[in-house]
């Protein structure tokens, strides 16, 4: 079973991106699952209805989030009733939306799981004892887990990999916005990557504006920060292929496309 995810789509830049490359992405992987993060998809922040629908109109069955989720007002207006919509789950317990959610694929089950880290991030509930909690009830229903696990730091990312082995298919890093070179498959059978990186302007500093970036840095005055429109743009993402019975990662391949990596077919 292929499962194709496409890191932290970013404003216009990530979504034109999305448009453009996710049918031939589809085409060379032929994923039977297609998961988005959408926590930047909104201008940089957050993400509306008709975004979410547009990922799933395009060939998402699943869209992911992150710190970002309630940036964009809206979500607040449909996030309860989006059922293909994943926020990080070790937010507190009543808060709306769902932090894991089930894929059906024939005759199997997907469970897809997103979680935020709290090194350098607000310090929501533990995603560690969450995890505990999400993984015990999938793995009653089915093998295929998937995490996307929306956090800073490089060692709570590979902390949370190696807890998960083998009792997960996935774990893979957003939120940096800069694709690491580690993707590797554990010794348990978890595929494991610290970040798939950021979807969206390939010229801007982790997708803002870089001079707005360099002003806040260089003089540490306030800035506005708007997501760089009109440049060169890149798409980040990563393609899983798990064992069809044990749920195991069987193989895990980076896939980054801008003018420095050109798209092959
Ligand atoms: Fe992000
Ligand atoms: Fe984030």
């Amino acid at each position: 079973m292929n499962l194709l995810f496409i890191g932290d789509v970013v404003g216009s830049p990530g979504r034109d991106m999305v448009k453009d490359y996710l049918p031939k992405l589809k085409e060379k992987y032929r994923p039977h699952i297609t998961i988005i993060n959408g926590e930047n998809a909104a201008g940089g922040k957050g993400i509306t209805e008709k975004i979410y629908r547009q990922f799933l109109e395009q060939g998402a069955q699943a869209v992911t989030l992150g710190n970002h989720a309630w940036d964009n007002r809206e979500i607040f207006e449909f996030i309860n009733e989006a059922k293909y919509l994943v926020r990080p789950a070790n937010f507190p317990q009543n808060n709306p939306g769902q932090g894991m959610i089930f894929l059906k694929l024939n005759q199997l089950e997907v469970a897809i799981i997103n979680l935020q880290g709290r090194t350098f991030m607000n310090p929501i509930d533990d995603p560690f004892r969450k995890a505990d909690e999400l993984v015990e009830a999938a793995r009653k229903r089915t093998p295929f887990i998937f995490v996307d696990f929306h956090a800073e730091v490089t060692s709570e990312k590979q902390a949370l990999g190696w807890y998960l082995d083998g009792k997960v298919s996935a774990v893979v890093g957003t939120h940096t916005h800069v694709q690491t070179a580690d993707h590797r498959i554990l010794p348990g059978g978890t595929a494991f990557m610290t970040d798939v990186g950021m979807t969206g302007p390939y010229d801007g500093i982790l997708g803002v504006e870089k001079e707005a970036v360099l002003k806040r840095f260089l003089t540490n005055l306030p800035s506005r920060f708007e997501v760089t429109e009109g440049g060169r743009n890149q798409l980040s993402a990563v393609n899983i292929e798990l064992d069809q019975k044990t749920g195991q990662a069987k193989k895990i391949e980076p896939i980054l496309i801008n003018d420095d990596h050109p798209f092959y077919s």
